[in-house]
């Protein structure tokens, strides 16, 4: 095989040019109509309207965090087997982090250990559905139930994922996915907040004004006159209307690329479950994952060097996505035993499962995969 099969592609279809080109002239370039109609585009696919449209997805967590009323000298419980982003805005609200120790057969985060963690000082837990495998949501929401404490889902790796049949963005109080570029959806960078509950619209209205100065856009306006009080400081994270063009136009292909990262995980599944050396990932029946990369474990650290060099030789790109966040200096002060995330970050690695491949693609690394490495 000459090519070579990436983990990640940028999806940017042609026709988004001619939309672009026509938006970049428009006289209107900020948060404007084409946000409008993005946003009902993206209400219709989650089934839910209480949605506000940012400038990242990495705004969009700090937003949630902000609107749920996380500040200085509060405690939030997060995952460190993510994204550093979805762990650098609670620093940036004034927070400590809690880390929460992993489900080493999925690198989720463990119910179990949130539990073992709660006190009085935590004010929100944070989670991510790593690599589009849906998180425990039921047990953690029991959890924050107990506590009275709200939830934040980072759902980067999950659009189109499923949990006891439901869309993930439908489940929590807030859901934040990131249409940064190598995302289901791209618009170049951006992101989403869902919001979820009793309370849905009114934190939904909240971010909206949290992402714009504080304002309330919508309130009465004369040449003269703005009625509307800022009565906290907000920022400037909304989404302009050349981010919302790009994403309008990649809606009409979402539900094709979700399907093909599905069709190919599933695939894997099937194929990979019985190959010497390799554990998969656990599964469970109530979870419909949306496959953004494939993760394996291999037996031992040593085995996975060996693992990713004979994939490389054969032209696959493997890697381990995102380093566990808790060794990095900014988070030195929670460092805590995570015997569970020691075991799933030594053996872990991702291989290629998106839209790009086709079905030879995935049949060669299958071939690849099963073939005498160990
Ligand atoms: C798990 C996770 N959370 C958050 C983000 C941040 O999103 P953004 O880059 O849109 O700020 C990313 C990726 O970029 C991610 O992978």
């Amino acid at each position: 095989m000459t090519k070579r099969l990436n983990l990640y592609k940028v999806h940017m279809p042609s026709d988004v040019a001619a939309q672009l080109s026509e938006t970049l002239h428009s006289g209107q370039i900020a948060q404007g109509p084409k946000n409008a109609e993005f946003e009902k585009r993206l209400a219709e696919f989650f089934g839910n309207d209480n949605l506000a449209t940012t400038n990242a997805g990495t705004s969009a967590l700090t937003l949630a965090l902000k609107c749920a009323g996380v500040g200085h000298g509060d405690q939030v419980i997060s995952t460190p087997m993510t994204c550093v982003a979805t762990n650098t805005p609670i620093l940036n609200v004034g927070a400590d982090i809690v880390w929460a120790d992993v489900d080493p057969r999925t690198g989720n985060i463990s119910p179990r250990d949130i539990r073992n963690k709660m006190s009085r000082n935590i004010k929100a837990i944070m989670y991510v559905h790593l690599g589009g495998q849906p998180a425990e949501i039921d047990e953690i929401k029991d959890i924050a139930f107990e506590w009275n404490v709200p939830i934040i889902e980072d759902a980067a790796h999950a659009m189109g994922a499923k949990y006891e049949h439901m869309l993930i963005g439908n489940h929590s109080d807030y859901v934040c996915f990131s249409f940064q570029a190598i995302k289901y959806l791209t618009t170049g960078d951006g992101g989403l907040v869902l919001t979820n509950g009793h309370r849905a619209r009114e934190r939904i209205e909240q971010i909206r004004r949290m992402r714009w100065f504080g304002l309330d856009r919508n309130s009465y306006r004369s040449s003269t006159k703005w009625e509307a009080d800022i009565d906290v400081a907000g920022y400037k994270m909304h989404m302009n209307d050349i981010a919302a063009t790009i994403g309008l136009c990649q809606m009409n292909y979402l539900s094709d690329i979700i399907r093909k990262h599905i069709d190919n995980g599933l695939y894997l599944d099937e194929a990979l479950k019985q190959v010497d050396g390799i554990q998969m990932i656990r599964r469970r029946p109530y979870t419909k994952a949306s496959y953004w990369f494939y993760t394996l474990l291999l037996n031992t650290e040593k085995q996975r060097e060996k693992f990713a060099k004979h994939m490389d030789a054969h032209g696959i790109d493997t890697n381990v996505s995102h380093i566990r966040n808790d060794i990095y200096s900014i988070f030195q002060k929670y460092k805590t035993a995570l015997p569970n995330l020691d075991d799933f970050a030594s053996r872990m690695i991702n291989i290629p499962c998106g839209w790009w491949l086709d079905q030879g693609d995935i049949e060669y690394m299958v071939k690849t995969i099963r073939e005498g490495w160990l």
